[in-house]
């Protein structure tokens, strides 16, 4: 784990949306840290993943691919999410927890760098931590404690709505805050891990209050 668990909140997602995949179906696991995401997908969905990944790199994640006996299913891309060099239209769908707020906050951006990559009729599912939507505008003030510089990309579940867009390829957008937030956190917060640590003192006071886990739904035309 590399935050609050992350298998939990992509198991509530495909629950509430479940993808209907075969094993010719390509799918984009964005932002995929370790890989802990992409293994639970491809037991899932049986599609073929591609593991894409910023800060953990290709050769470390295909590693852990062949330990875990998936790289025939699995194949690690270190790519950034801002210039990513896929086929246009090659996934039918796109999964994406507790990364996207790292490089989407922008207006325009998934239209831009991430749709072109997705097939008429397919489905991107996005779990980010977010700030819940009576407290949106003052993330900067109310997590600078927890989160310094970083407050800014957490954003509620209306504006993150409103960042995705309404381009002529969507049909619909649907976010809400997810219900696994205490579970999930809690058994990140369990770990023995410097990160969690930290993550541990501002729990009770920053966290649990203030904050969220944000579900983004999208389907395309
Ligand atoms: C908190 S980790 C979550 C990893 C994984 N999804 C999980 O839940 O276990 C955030 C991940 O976002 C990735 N990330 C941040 N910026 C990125 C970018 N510009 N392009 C691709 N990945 C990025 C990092 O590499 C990091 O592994």
């Amino acid at each position: 784990m590399m935050g609050p668990n992350s298998v939990r909140i992509l198991e509530e997602l495909l629950s509430q949306c479940p993808l209907r995949l075969s094993p010719n179906d390509q799918i984009l696991d964005l932002g995929c840290g370790k890989g802990l995401t992409s293994l639970v997908i491809a037991k899932e969905t049986g599609a073929k993943v591609y593991a894409n990944d910023l800060w953990i790199n290709a050769d470390e994640n295909r590693r852990r691919f062949i330990e875990w006996e998936i790289d025939k299913q699995v194949i690690p891309v270190c790519e950034d999410a801002n210039d990513l060099h896929f086929e246009k239209k090659q996934f039918s769908a796109l999964v994406s927890i507790d990364s996207y707020h790292y490089f989407a906050g922008s207006k325009g951006f998934f239209e831009n760098k991430i749709m072109p990559f997705i097939k008429d009729g397919g489905v991107v599912l996005i779990g980010v931590p977010g700030i819940k939507d009576e407290f949106e505008g003052r993330a900067a003030q109310i997590l600078f404690d927890w989160l310094g510089e970083d407050s800014h990309m957490f954003k509620g579940p209306k504006v993150w709505k409103e960042l995705i867009g309404n381009s002529d390829r969507i049909e619909s957008v649907r976010t809400w805050e997810v219900d696994c937030f205490d579970k999930a956190w809690s058994e990140w917060l369990a770990v023995d891990n410097k990160f969690a640590d930290s993550d541990r003192q501002y729990f009770d006071s920053i966290i649990r209050p203030y904050t969220c886990f944000v579900g983004i739904e999208i389907k395309l035309y």
